[in-house]
């Protein structure tokens, strides 16, 4: 009952969600500056994988808000997620995701229907019946819950075997089903929501090797029987071994010359620097190469979440400052505004902040010692400004650590040797003042950094 509600309410916000995507088209036509800008330029997606519960993360959702338009729940819609008891669905996790995107104006890709790992354990144990039954129901409920509202759906997930053979692997659906598990999968999902694209995706098999032939050979059969599939999805998670390979752009058009989409879909690479910037260099343009490569997305927004954190695979490092890899991808989708053009939105200067306090260092009758400490924000600062409004009596005799500019009786330091500070590191300036019969404290105004 509530999944009808729910999806009765989905329906009804539909408009809504046009709406936004209009607006957020409309940003990308004015400025390719930020990675789903750019993809959207070339007439691509730019997505990324996001967990529930990072949501409520300010610069989490700030960065995905920012630069990505299109999302894939990265558990929250899996098996074990949606369906954790036989016939019981819950949508709590994977709907937040789902109404963020649309909030924000971005697709959804679903991951994924059926898929051997992350199965709960009701699953296994069913006869190869009632496991049929329980397939097609779970793509139902799935699929029923979000019609319309999935641009991409992973319908079978990773059913190749590694390793030269490029046999099937052992799963509870091809071990009791056969073969044929798969084309009925998608059957089922083509009745469910007719409208979104139906992919099969696997990882190792963005090059042409055995796995990716015997992926290629069922695509290619389920094309010429009718079978409906859409796209191949490419995860290419990357690393020193499995790089990216060589004839992925032969590989990804090979597919496409069948009649598929292909997407690139959980992309990560592992490394950092010019190297891991040149590595996602190679995938962007392999995309671009292939007029049916739809959209790329990288499997995380932040290095600190990503599943390989230790390899730190991801665009945004674990303080969401860009990497070169940001750089080099948007570069690559010919976008502009990356770390060190003007303006750019994760560069060091342009989140500049600082504070200013004040303490009274040393007292005497006729005059005082005060000290300004200025601290710099969450970003590495270059110069800073604070100003320091003296009651009207007093009079600075000498000021040391930063170089004064007057106004009235208002004070305007700005750094003598000391203005390049770390995030969070501080520098200080000092003054003698003449109290004139005024023992009143100064007052410290905003300060600013660059
Ligand atoms: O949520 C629980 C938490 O409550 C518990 O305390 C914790 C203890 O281990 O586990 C948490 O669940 C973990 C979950 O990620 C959420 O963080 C699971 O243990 C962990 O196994 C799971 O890993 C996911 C993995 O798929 C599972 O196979 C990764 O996040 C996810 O990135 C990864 O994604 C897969 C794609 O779906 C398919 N292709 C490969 C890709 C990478 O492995």
């Amino acid at each position: 009952m509530s999944m009808i509600v729910r999806r009765l309410s989905r329906a009804a916000t539909a408009g809504l969600v046009a709406a936004a995507a209009l607006t957020a088209a409309a940003h990308s036509a004015e400025a390719a500056d930020t990675l789903g800008s750019a993809a959207a330029g070339q007439g691509r997606y730019f997505g990324t994988a996001v967990a529930a519960s990072h949501l409520g993360e300010s610069d989490y959702a700030a960065t995905l808000d920012r630069e990505f338009s299109s999302v894939t729940p990265e558990n929250e819609m899996k098996w074990d997620a949606t369906e954790p008891s036989r016939g019981s669905f819950t949508f709590t996790s994977a709907d937040r995701i789902v109404d963020h995107a649309q909030s924000q104006g971005m697709d959804v890709r679903g991951h994924t229907l059926v898929w051997h790992s992350q199965l709960p354990s009701w699953v296994s144990p069913l006869g190869a019946q009632d496991l049929r039954t329980a397939m097609n129901a779970h793509i139902n409920g799935l699929m029923g819950h979000y019609k319309g509202e999935i641009h991409s759906w992973d319908v079978v997930n990773e059913a190749f075997q590694d390793g030269g053979s490029g046999t099937r692997r052992s799963s509870p659906f091809q071990d009791k089903l056969g073969d044929g598990f798969i084309e009925e999968a998608f059957r089922t999902a083509r009745a469910a929501d007719p409208a979104a694209k139906l992919c099969y995706n696997d990882y190792n098999t963005d090059g042409v090797n055995a796995k990716s032939n015997a992926v290629y050979d069922m695509v290619k059969d389920f094309k010429s029987r009718g079978v409906p599939i859409d796209c191949v999805g490419f995860q290419s998670h990357f690393n020193s071994n499995s790089p990216v390979p060589s004839d992925y752009r032969h590989n990804l058009q090979r597919f496409a010359d069948l009649g598929v989409d292909v997407q690139i879909t959980e992309l990560d690479i592992e490394g950092s620097g010019s190297a891991q910037a040149a590595d996602y260099t190679k995938v962007v343009e392999a995309c671009l190469a292939v007029s049916r490569c739809t959209g790329m997305t990288v499997w995380g927004v932040t290095d600190k979440y990503s599943w390989r954190s230790g390899g730190t695979p991801l665009l945004f490092d674990g303080d969401y400052n860009e990497k070169p890899a940001y750089g080099a991808v948007l570069s690559a989708l010919g976008g502009s505004g990356g770390p060190g053009d003007p303006g750019d939105p994760g560069d060091p200067g342009d989140g500049a902040s600082c504070t200013a306090t004040y303490t009274r260092t040393a007292d005497w009758s006729s005059g005082y010692n005060g000290q300004v400490t200025i601290t710099a924000g969450a970003e590495p600062i270059s110069s800073w400004t604070a100003t320091v409004t003296l009651p009207a009596q007093q009079s600075v005799s000498s000021l040391w650590n930063g170089t004064p500019t007057w106004s009235g009786n208002v004070m305007t330091v700005r750094p003598s040797w000391n203005g390049t500070l770390a995030a969070g590191a501080s520098t200080s300036f000092g003054f003698t003042a003449a109290k004139n019969g005024s023992d009143a404290a100064p007052t410290v105004g905003t300060c600013t950094a660059s």
